[in-house]
């Protein structure tokens, strides 16, 4: 049968597998190519058990794959038989030479770029989909135009806005679809390309265009914003905790003026993932390399909160159960940086795990998800390290249970039979604010939360 379409996708991770796997399903009329060089991960895209847990994921997959989405390690093959291409390579913290630390490490992207220019024999359009910094384009366009192959590549950048746990929801049903290009003829032909892709599930007015650099600098804004309404809400939360304040109340009532809206106002142990501080840092090193000192502290901040939220969260602890942890027990509850997902990424059970290992704490970590990153995570740590799926056994005989992953199933526990197998005094310190903490307390519990007064029986 011959497609309409022929899209390539550049990477098969948590954006691209998804995002294709949506496109496939919404175009039945286009064939989707996936590919990656890691070859592990293509075989798992291929079999019953998907390299990344998504909700909605697999059903998609299953009714597509092999019919017009395909994965595949044939590069090659995918970039000489295709019109469009997306990249979903990562697009990491660089960790070494100049902006190390801050910088965005474009090695994948560029990369992926010169392939593309190896690989073609004719004209393409090619779709930043990896969060890059503003003004990628530019070198992109230039690694791909210094050719002598008289072929022509139009770089359009179309970033993506989904959050993992809800991909499926986010993909189908977008607050918008951004797609920025040069304001060109050909430029804007191209994104009239993107835009037809789109407008068969998302309403044409949800579909913005834009000049290439808003496009760029939206994506990092997007998330700057996003990440800065946690860090000013957990900063509030430590000044609950002084004040008697209670931070779910505060939320409520700023969440009300139309103005703030509700929405991300949960104070929690602090944000993780993979994009927030990394894009963050990137927006702060683009804005001291244009030597906006006072706007890359300003963000910089965003992430400095950050930080301090979740050490202030093992200190916490630490106080708490009289000032040590050492050979005490304390199951945590959750790994992944948030529920619906088995993703660790810079999660802050990473941190709170470090955090009490050093204090030479014995850690059984639980998660429905994610022990199988966790394990990865932590491989460095030999000694007082456990990983348990069932929550029941986790806590036995341990002194404290910190909640790290906003997951349903904790808050629907049976916490009278975990109080009677816990060490007494026990300790719940909810990092995600989820656990009906006056019950707990009745039951016998001391109650930790974040931003809210402890609820202590002595
Ligand atoms: P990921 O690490 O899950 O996936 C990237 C994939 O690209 C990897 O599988 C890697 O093997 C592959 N890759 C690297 N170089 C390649 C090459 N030359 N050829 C083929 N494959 C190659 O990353 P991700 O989470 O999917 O993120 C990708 C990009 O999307 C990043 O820029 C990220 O900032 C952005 N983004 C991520 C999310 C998210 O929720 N994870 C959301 C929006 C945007
Ligand atoms: C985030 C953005 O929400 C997406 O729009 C963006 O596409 C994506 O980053 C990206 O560029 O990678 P994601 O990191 O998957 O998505 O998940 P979020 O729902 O944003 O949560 C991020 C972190 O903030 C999690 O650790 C979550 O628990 C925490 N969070 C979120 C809070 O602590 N409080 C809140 O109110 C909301």
């Amino acid at each position: 049968m011959a497609f309409e379409k022929n899209i390539l996708c550049i990477g098969a991770g948590y954006v691209g597998g998804p995002t294709m796997a949506v496109i496939a399903a919404k175009c039945p009329q286009y064939k989707v190519v996936v590919v990656d060089v890691d070859k592990e991960k293509i075989r798992a895209w291929n079999s019953d058990n998907l390299p990344i847990y998504e909700p909605g994921l697999h059903e998609l997959v299953k009714k597509t794959r092999n019919k017009n989405l395909f994965f595949s390690t044939e590069n090659e093959k995918g970039i000489r038989e295709s019109e469009i291409i997306f990249v979903s390579v990562n697009t990491p913290t660089k960790t070494f030479g100049q902006g190390a630390g801050k910088a965005a490490d474009l090695q994948y992207w560029e990369k992926t770029a010169r392939e593309i220019l190896a690989y073609s024999n004719s004209s393409k359009i090619v779709v930043e989909k990896s969060t890059l910094p503003v003004r990628t384009a530019s070198a992109m366009e230039r690694i791909l135009n210094e050719n002598s192959k008289a072929i022509h590549f139009e770089v359009v950048s179309n970033p993506e806005f989904l959050a993992e746990g809800a991909a499926i929801q986010d993909l189908e049903n977008p607050d918008r679809v951004l797609i920025g290009s040069r304001e060109t003829p050909d430029g804007i032909a191209a994104r009239k390309t993107i835009v037809e892709i789109y407008v068969h599930w998302v309403p044409r007015e949800r579909i913005i265009e834009s000049n290439v650099w808003s496009s760029e600098l939206s994506k990092l804004t997007a998330n700057a914003f996003l990440a800065q309404r946690i860090s000013s809400i957990n900063s509030i939360s430590a000044l609950c905790e002084k004040t008697e304040a209670d931070i779910g109340e505060v939320a409520h009532a700023i969440g009300m003026d139309s103005r703030i809206g509700p929405k991300f106002l949960e104070a929690s142990v602090g944000f993780g993932g993979s994009c927030f501080k990394k894009d963050i840092l990137n927006l702060v090193y683009i804005c001291e390399s244009y030597g906006l000192e006072k706007v890359a502290r300003y963000w910089e901040a965003v992430v400095e909160i950050n930080e301090w939220q979740q050490s202030r969260f093992i200190q916490n602890m630490l106080t708490n159960m009289f000032n040590t942890v050492a050979g005490k027990k304390i199951a945590l509850f959750g790994f992944a940086f948030k529920a619906n997902t088995g993703d660790t990424r810079e999660s802050p059970a990473i941190y709170v795990a470090q955090g009490l290992l050093a204090e030479q704490a014995e850690v059984v970590i639980t998660d429905p998800e994610a022990l199988k990153n966790a394990r990865k995570d932590l491989k460095g740590f030999k000694k007082g390290l456990t990983f348990e799926p069932n929550p029941y056994n986790a806590v036995k005989g341990s002194h404290a249970i910190a909640v790290l992953t906003e997951w349903d199933v904790y808050r629907e526990l049976d916490y009278k039979r975990i109080f009677k197998s816990m060490v007494q005094p026990a300790f719940i310190f909810d990092g995600r604010n989820i656990l009906d903490r006056k019950k707990l307390f009745d039951i016998g519990f001391n109650v930790f939360s974040i931003g809210k007064a402890p609820l202590k029986h002595f």
